[in-house]
C-alpha cells in the first residue's frame, strides 16, 4: 500500500522528523563493518570504509571481540540451534541459560539469577511482578528509561504508589519514607505494604553512583528493600568488577548490608551481545518464573548469547586486571581531557561526560571528531535535561594509552 502523508500519524511523524532535521538533533545510525573493539570499522556515504577509534561503547572490559567469547556462542549455536521457538515454562530451558544464571549469582554474589533478552525486560519484569497494591515505590529522578517506564507499569497494573526523589538526594528521600502513610502505606497495620527505593547503581548519564550504604541504612530503617540496576556498574567498579556493591563492601559476608535485588546488562562489559537479569533471593526468581509477564509470554535470551555472556563472566573471574587496566586508562583519560581544557564530570566510573551545552553542538562535535578518526557520542534533549548537552566518553580496558592520546589530539582541534 503507498504511504500517504495524509493520515494524522503519517503527517505529524513528517513533522517531528523534519522538526529534529532542522535544529540539527536527528541522529543518524553508522554502520558498522567489523565487530566493536578499540577501533571499529564505519561505511561512509559513499560506501567506502574508515577506521576510528572507538570512546562510545559499553564494552569496558574488552569482551565484545574476545575469542574465546566468540567460539562459546559458535559452540552454543551447534550444539542447540537458534532456540527453543517457545517460552521457557513450555517448552523447556536450554541447560547454558541453567548455567549462566548460577554463573551470574556467583558472580554478583546472590543466591540466584533470572536472565531476560535485556535489561529493559529485566526492569519491565521486576516491578509489576514483586509489587502489589499498598506498595509505595521511590526512585531516584536520574534512573534509566527502563527502571521509569518498568515503575509506571508497576503502578498502572498493580496500582502501588511511586515517588521520584531528588538526585542521591538521601534527605529528600528520608522525607518521603517518613510520609509514605500519606500515601496510604500503614507499615505497623494489618496489611503493611512494602516500600521498593529503586536506584542505579552507575548513572549513565552523570557517570556518578549511588551511595548505596547510605541508601541501605535508610531502608533498614523503614523496612524498605533496596533494588539497584548496575548497568553499567558491572565489570567496573568494586575491585574484581563485581559492581556498586563491591565498591561499596557491599558483597556477602561485609558489615554494611546487602542490596536486595539488582538488575542488570550482559549487553556492556560482560559480553555486550545481549540480555539482562534481576540477581537476589531465591524466592524472587521463583515469583518471576511464576508470574513475570516477560517469562510467561516471552522466549528466552537466545542460546549463542547466554553461552558467550557465561565465558565473557568467567574471563572476568579469570581476570580482574582488567579492571586495573580499565580503572588507570579512565584516569589517564580524565586527566588529559581536562588538561586540554574541558569541563569532565568527576566519578570513579569508566563514563566521562564533558559538558558542552546545547545539543546540536554537542551532535556538531560529535561529527567533527568523527571525522578526525574518533567516535564519541554527543547527548541532548531528551535523554539528558535541555541545556546539559554532553559528549559522553566511555573508556575500555582495550584503549591503550596511544588511543586516549588521540582521542584529546581531535578534542584540542575542536
Ligand atoms: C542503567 C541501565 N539499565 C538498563 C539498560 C538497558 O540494558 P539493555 O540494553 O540490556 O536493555 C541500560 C542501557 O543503556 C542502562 O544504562
Amino acid at each position: 500500500m503507498k504511504a500517504t502523508a495524509t493520515r494524522p500519524f503519517d503527517a505529524r511523524t513528517d513533522a517531528t522528523l523534519a522538526k529534529l532535521d532542522a535544529a540539527g538533533q536527528y541522529k543518524h545510525l553508522q554502520m558498522l563493518q567489523g565487530p566493536m573493539d578499540a577501533s571499529v570499522t564505519i561505511r561512509k556515504a559513499d560506501g567506502s570504509s574508515h577506521r576510528a577509534l572507538c570512546f562510545c561503547s559499553n564494552n569496558y572490559l574488552g569482551l565484545a571481540n574476545h575469542p574465546e567469547v566468540i567460539d562459546a556462542g559458535i559452540e552454543g549455536l551447534k550444539k542447540y540451534g537458534a532456540g527453543t521457538a517457545s517460552v521457557r515454562f513450555i517448552c523447556g530451558t536450554f541447560e547454558p541459560h541453567e548455567r549462566l544464571e548460577q554463573t551470574i549469582a556467583d558472580y554478583m554474589g546472590t543466591e540466584s539469577s533470572y536472565t531476560f533478552v535485556s535489561c529493559w525486560t529485566a526492569n519491565e519484569a521486576l516491578y509489576p511482578t514483586f509489587a502489589e497494591p499498598g506498595d509505595l515505590i521511590l526512585s531516584d529522578e536520574l534512573n534509566h528509561a527502563c527502571i521509569i517506564d518498568g515503575i509506571r507499569l508497576a503502578h498502572s497494573i498493580k496500582k502501588c504508589a511511586r515517588k521520584v526523589y531528588k538526585h542521591s538526594d538521601l534527605a529528600d528521600l528520608r522525607s518521603k519514607l517518613e510520609s509514605a502513610h500519606d500515601l496510604g502505606l500503614d507499615k505497623d497495620g494489618p496489611n503493611p505494604g512494602q516500600i521498593w527505593v529503586i536506584t542505579d547503581g552507575v548513572f549513565s548519564m552523570e557517570g556518578d553512583i549511588a551511595d548505596l550504604r547510605g541508601l541501605r541504612k535508610l531502608c533498614d530503617e523503614f523496612g524498605a528493600m533496596l533494588v539497584v540496576d548496575d548497568s553499567h556498574g558491572h565489570g567496573v567498579m568494586g575491585k574484581t568488577g563485581r559492581g556498586t556493591h563491591e565498591h561499596f563492601g557491599m558483597l556477602p559476608g561485609g558489615s554494611d548490608g546487602q542490596v536486595d535485588f539488582f538488575t542488570g546488562t550482559l549487553g556492556k562489559a560482560l559480553g555486550g551481545g545481549a540480555g539482562g537479569f534481576i540477581a537476589g533471593p531465591k524466592r524472587g526468581s521463583e515469583l518471576i518464573v511464576q508470574r513475570g509477564r516477560p517469562t510467561l509470554f516471552s522466549n528466552a535470551l537466545p542460546v549463542t548469547v547466554a553461552c558467550s555472556a557465561t565465558k565473557a563472566i568467567e574471563i572476568l573471574m579469570r581476570e580482574p586486571q582488567r579492571v586495573q587496566t580499565l580503572r588507570d586508562n579512565t584516569a589517564y583519560a580524565r586527566q588529559q581531557i581536562t588538561a586540554a581544557g574541558f569541563e569532565v564530570i568527576d566519578s570513579p566510573t569508566a563514563i566521562c561526560p564533558i559538558i558542552v551545552g546545547d545539543t546540536a553542538r554537542a551532535i556538531a562535535m560529535s561529527k567533527r571528531l568523527l571525522e578526525l578518526g574518533v567516535f564519541v557520542i554527543g547527548f541532548g534533549f531528551p535523554v539528558v535535561p535541555e541545556g546539559a548537552a554532553r559528549l559522553r566518553v566511555q573508556l575500555s580496558a582495550a584503549h591503550t594509552r596511544a588511543h586516549i592520546d588521540e582521542l584529546v589530539g581531535a578534542l584540542k582541534k575542536l
